[in-house]
């Protein structure tokens, strides 16, 4: 099959989050399987071209957008691990900043250089003569694509059989655009947008909203998130469109790459370790400690130590952590290691925290992928109360790496992770329902008690490290779904 991924983010190249994860992953894992597969994205001024030896395409590219055409450049590398090609869309007008969304507000030119990216992933495939099969889309960055090829490509013969699926990887982010703009650099008829059209919601153009009733199929990121999006305000005002789709929503669950996330392979880990050596997590342990400034006596006054790596935002569940965290703290009941960026009313309350409780609360600020393995491999628990959820990445890898994930059982952490059950030794973690400080406070001190408890401890750590999540098992379901997108065309 051909598939073309288009997306604002992808792993290694240009990441804030779990989106760049599975655009990087995915690809990986349907190429090794045998699909053709061609990924394009923004070439962001923060992308290093001698580090992943991209080259430069001959000649430009001419897109089409909004009603006369501009020029961009193209680079192409492979994805790191894969013969997958890469291809990056360079204009200085558009990418070459600091920054992939620009800070909290977005820049103010996201409409542009988003549609910009669409218009321009269609006019590479035409310029490389390949029909792709499947268009795949991911959040409201690329959703235009979903649109666009029914409204003006699907009529060249070069798209004429390529089907479009769009994942939503959260609905927190809709793409809300002025109509006027996002018609006219879209290249759709302006006068086609009215209250009630498929690109409108609440007078504004909505990108996310024309992909769900564009596209040929809808997957989000876990069959929690699916259903929460169609039947809960999680839907975030989408909610009637996802229901008028519902039959041709999936969720499929995300998966994780084992040859970044494999605690037995791990680089930036001081000691590997798998399953039958999970004693060996004592040393990564001991060594983050040490980095975080501890000395030897305070490290061997052992406490169980709770990792977060996170994007600081409302979406991670900070105000419950923010009510109740200190009096663990302050008890001397807990360690935390926190490496987080994002909102600065939450940086602040961590690095406050660590000044006041040197010894329990260590903090790393900015985006920092050693950091990352380093905290999953040490932790003890990982703790990630999210108000919502669509899947969630670092759960997945706490697991892997035999950490005790304690969360909110809302979209994919709902079907990742099961409350333990001391008389039947099942279960991997410790959840709670209710967006309710008091019920994580709860749920710590359940999770705090086991600790202790060397039989529960052994058996909860084994069965946290033998749920697999793999990507190869998601991108096969994927390719399901991409056959089903396909026989209309068939
Ligand atoms: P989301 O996409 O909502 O941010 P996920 O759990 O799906 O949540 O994915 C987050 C991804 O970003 C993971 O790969 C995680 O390790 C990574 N990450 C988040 N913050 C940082 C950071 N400060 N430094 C390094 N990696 C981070
Ligand atoms: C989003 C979601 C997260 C999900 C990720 C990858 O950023 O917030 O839950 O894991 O996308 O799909």
């Amino acid at each position: 099959m051909n598939i073309l991924v288009t997306a604002a983010e992808v792993a290694p190249y240009a990441k804030v989050g779990g989106l760049a994860d599975m655009t990087g992953a995915l690809p990986k894992a349907w190429g090794a399987a045998g699909h053709d597969v061609k990924v394009v994205l923004p070439m962001y001024g923060t992308i290093d071209a001698d580090k992943y030896s991209l080259t430069q395409l001959e000649g430009e590219l001419t897109v089409p957008f909004a009603g006369h055409t501009e020029q961009a450049t193209v680079l192409e590398g492979k994805l790191p691990g894969s013969d997958v090609p890469a291809y990056f869309i360079r204009s200085a007008d558009y990418y070459d900043r600091p920054g992939i969304y620009g800070y909290h507000e977005g820049f103010e030119d996201n409409d542009r250089r988003f549609i910009f990216l669409c218009s321009a992933a269609f006019e590479l495939a035409k310029a490389l003569n390949w029909s792709p099969d499947i268009i795949h889309a991911h959040d409201y960055h690329t959703a235009m694509m979903m649109p666009m090829l029914k409204i003006t490509r699907q009529s060249d013969p070069h798209f004429a059989n390529s089907a479009g699926v769009f994942t939503i990887h959260n609905m927190a982010y809709q793409g809300t655009f002025d109509p006027q703009r996002a018609m006219t650099f879209a290249n759709f008829n302006p006068d086609e947008f009215y209250s009630g059209c498929w690109h409108e919601q609440d007078g504004a153009f909505n990108a996310m909203k024309s992909a769900i009733m564009f596209a040929d199929k809808i997957t989000t990121v876990s069959p929690t998130y699916a259903q929460e999006i169609q039947w809960t305000p999680e839907g975030m005002g989408l909610q009637s469109s996802l229901q008028a789709r519902g039959s041709d929503l999936i969720g499929l669950l995300n998966g994780i790459d084992p040859s970044v996330w494999s605690p037995e392979i791990d680089p930036f880990i001081p000691v590997p370790y798998s399953l039958d050596t999970i004693e060996k997590k004592i040393i990564a342990k001991t060594a983050l400690l040490k980095e975080g400034g501890l000395t030897d006596a305070a490290i061997k006054h052992d406490l169980p130590l709770f990792g977060m790596v996170t994007r600081l935002t409302e979406q991670k569940g900070l105000s419950l952590i923010i009510d109740s965290l200190e009096e663990f703290v302050a008890d001397n009941r807990l360690r935390i290691a926190v490496l987080g960026s994002g909102e600065k009313r939450f940086e602040s309350y961590f690095n406050d925290l660590s000044r006041r409780y040197p010894n329990n609360v260590l903090v790393g600020t900015g985006y920092n992928e050693p950091l990352s393995h380093k905290i999953q491999a040490a932790s003890d628990y990982y703790l990630m109360p999210s108000k919502f959820e669509p899947c969630g990445l670092t759960q997945m890898f706490a697991l892997a790496y035999g950490t005790v994930p304690v969360v909110r059982a809302v979209g994919g952490l709902n079907d990742t992770v099961h409350e333990y059950d001391p008389v039947t030794f099942t279960g991997n973690g410790f959840t709670f329902s209710r967006y309710l400080s008091g019920d994580l406070r709860d749920t710590i001190n359940r999770a705090l008690r086991v600790y202790k408890q060397r039989a529960h401890w052994d058996r909860l750590r084994v069965n946290a490290m033998s749920s697999h999540h793999w990507i190869s098992a998601t991108a096969e379901k994927y390719v399901e779904v991409f056959q089903w997108a396909k026989e209309r065309y068939s």
